[in-house]
């Protein structure tokens, strides 16, 4: 059950699908409204938690043994909900998180074949089973998004994009699975449509959570 007067909403989906295209455009929405809304973003978010994300995401890393990859997402995770995330919903605000959990499911779980239910075991511990009150998944073929991420990076990929397509095509059909379980949870957005299209959608929803 939920024990604070905060929103949790998460951004999730595959690489360039315009999650942080359409939190920018969801916050200046807000802000305009006068609502009390951060926005923050996983891996990372906190100081420690940067420090992480450039060692999980730099390509000098090299390969990783997946259970720690996994438990690196987890560690900063629980940082980020325990410093950041829970204390912004305690006082009320509508935190908007560019990637949580379900990412882990996806890219560890899925991708990297740890298997669902060892990741949702690592975070339930992790973030002392703190569930987002609503998931906006970002649905896209994977070969558009990473087209897209070129375009803006001039073709710098970080260590995850450089995964192959079948990698980001597992991370697709885990985000979707995920949504399958906890339909009431989600909502999957067509993430091939205009970004002002994708935006009206957002929206009409967080109206429906938050009159
Ligand atoms: N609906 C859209 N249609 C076409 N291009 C888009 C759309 N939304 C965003 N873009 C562009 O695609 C690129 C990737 O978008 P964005 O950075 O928002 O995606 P992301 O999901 O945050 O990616 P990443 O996983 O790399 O963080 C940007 O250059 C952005 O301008
Ligand atoms: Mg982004």
């Amino acid at each position: 059950m939920r024990s604070y007067p905060g929103l949790f909403i998460v951004f999730e989906g595959g690489e360039g699908t315009g999650k942080s295209t359409q939190i920018r455009a969801l916050e200046t929405h807000l802000k305009s409204q006068g609502r009390d809304c951060i926005v923050t973003w996983e891996p990372g978010g906190t100081e420690l938690g940067e420090k992480v994300r450039k060692v999980l995401l730099d390509p000098a890393s090299g390969p990783m043994d997946a259970r720690c990859e996994a438990l690196l997402y987890a560690a900063t995770r629980a940082e980020h909900v325990a410093k950041v995330v829970r204390p912004a919903l305690e006082r009320g605000a509508i935190v908007l998180c560019d990637r949580y959990w379900d990412a882990s499911r996806a890219y560890q779980g899925f991708g990297r074949g740890l298997g669902f239910a060892t990741i949702d075991r690592l975070n339930e511990w992790a973030t002392q089973s703190l569930f987002p009150d609503r998931v906006f998944l970002f649905d896209l073929d994977p070969k558009s998004g990473l087209d897209r991420v070129r375009l803006r990076t001039q073709g710098q990929l970080d260590r995850l994009e450089q995964e192959g397509l079948d990698f980001h095509q597992k991370v697709r059909e885990a985000y979707l699975f995920a949504a399958s379980l906890d339909p009431s949870r989600y909502r999957v957005l067509d993430a091939s449509q205009a970004p002002e299209a994708v935006s009206v959608q957002i929206r009409q929803e967080i109206e429906r959570l938050r009159p």
